[in-house]
């Protein structure tokens, strides 16, 4: 099994990564004790795949725990879904000795992770993250929140999970864009962080596809060693962590453009060769180094052009309203070598529109 640790103080926190681990989650919970009882927190769609076999591990272990289900799908991560669940831990007596456990995906981890970070001022919680792209990513650094009508993930916390069980065996039932999208921010980290290990996914591809049980492991190990690295250095991204957001400037505006057809991980995979454009455009990018990023994203079978039938104004629109712009100013992560990045506003609007175009 791997584990790693989340270094930050007194709030620091184990990753364990390891097919089959979620069977190891009740003894190590009974060791542990987060919480006297649990609420697991789940959508509809896990679950029905793992709820039933999560609740049976922790009873043998002798946990008391409880299910706590909401409708599956993005546009369920709301208030009201939160509001929901906390109106169902208090009349099920829940109080600030128990503890919540998120089981599913990105959503439901930020939703669990935001119930956990307000209900009864803050109880612990636990991630085990059943989707790749939350195995990688959402999981791991205690971003937590809701979207509002106004946008995505406007009202949360930072709340980190007292620990994280990556059981590598539940991708077998991912659907294929599902994996794909994650594997965008697998390459992502390759790009931002690491060419050693952008190598290995230029290797690795045909074995990543077959999930091939130690590549998977060593694949979601290194990108949450990076992740970890990076969250424990700038926790409430206020500098490094930015680096994180490679490929979603311009992914997020495509993706909203698209009305969110385009799947999140492949409007990133189209946001990390535009990024490389604009520093080719900046003079701070070799072609060869824009050249590796498309093939790789290509041979994983994913896009790297905007859909020439998204309106390219509307992708602007949403580029203006992005969130992590400073003082009005868009911030862009631009690669400047494979795993090496800079941050920049400094990109004007004819870069963009050449971009774009
Ligand atoms: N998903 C980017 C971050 O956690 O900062």
């Amino acid at each position: 099994m791997a584990e790693l640790r989340v270094g930050l103080g007194d709030r620091s926190y184990p990753i364990h990564i390891e097919p089959g681990c979620l069977d190891r989650v009740g003894a190590e919970l009974s060791k542990s004790r987060i919480g006297n009882r649990y609420a697991v927190v789940s959508d509809s769609n896990v679950a029905k795949l793992y709820g039933e076999r999560l609740l049976n591990i922790l009873d043998s272990a002798g946990i008391s725990a409880r299910m706590f289900t909401f409708v599956a799908g993005e546009e369920n991560k709301t208030m009201a879904t939160v509001t929901d669940l906390a109106s169902q831990l208090a009349r099920a007596g829940y109080d600030r000795h128990d503890a919540i456990i998120a089981l599913g995906g990105g959503v439901t981890g930020d939703i669990a992770g935001f119930l956990a970070s307000a209900y009864m001022r803050g109880i612990p919680f636990i991630q085990i993250p059943t989707t790749l792209l939350s195995q990688v990513d959402s999981s791991v650094g205690g971003k937590t929140g809701v979207d509002l009508p106004e946008g995505k993930n406007l009202v949360g916390a930072f709340y980190q999970p007292r620990a994280v069980y990556i059981d590598t065996e539940v991708l077998q039932t991912l659907d294929d864009q599902e994996l794909l999208g994650g594997l965008a921010e697998v390459i992502k980290y390759g790009v931002i962080w690491d060419e050693g290990f952008f190598m290995f996914l230029e290797k690795e591809r045909e074995r990543i596809f077959s999930l091939a049980p130690e590549v998977i492991v060593d694949m979601i190990t290194r990108c949450c060693a990076i992740k970890a690295e990076v969250v424990a250095e700038d926790e409430r991204e206020g500098g490094l962590r930015k680096i994180l957001n490679y490929g979603h400037t311009i992914g997020h505006a495509v993706e909203g453009a698209s009305s969110f057809q385009l799947i999140h991980g492949l409007a990133v995979s189209i946001g990390m060769v535009a990024a490389a454009r604009l520093s080719i455009l900046k003079g701070t990018l070799a072609q060869d180094v824009l050249d590796r990023i498309t093939s790789i994203l290509i041979s994983y079978g994913m896009p790297t052009e905007i859909p020439g039938d998204l309106d390219r104004a509307e992708i602007k629109r949403y580029l203006k309203t992005d969130k992590k712009a400073v003082s009005g100013k868009v911030q862009f992560v631009l690669p400047d070598k494979i795993g090496s990045t800079y941050i920049t506003d400094d990109v004007s609007v004819d870069l963009i529109d050449q971009v774009l175009n």
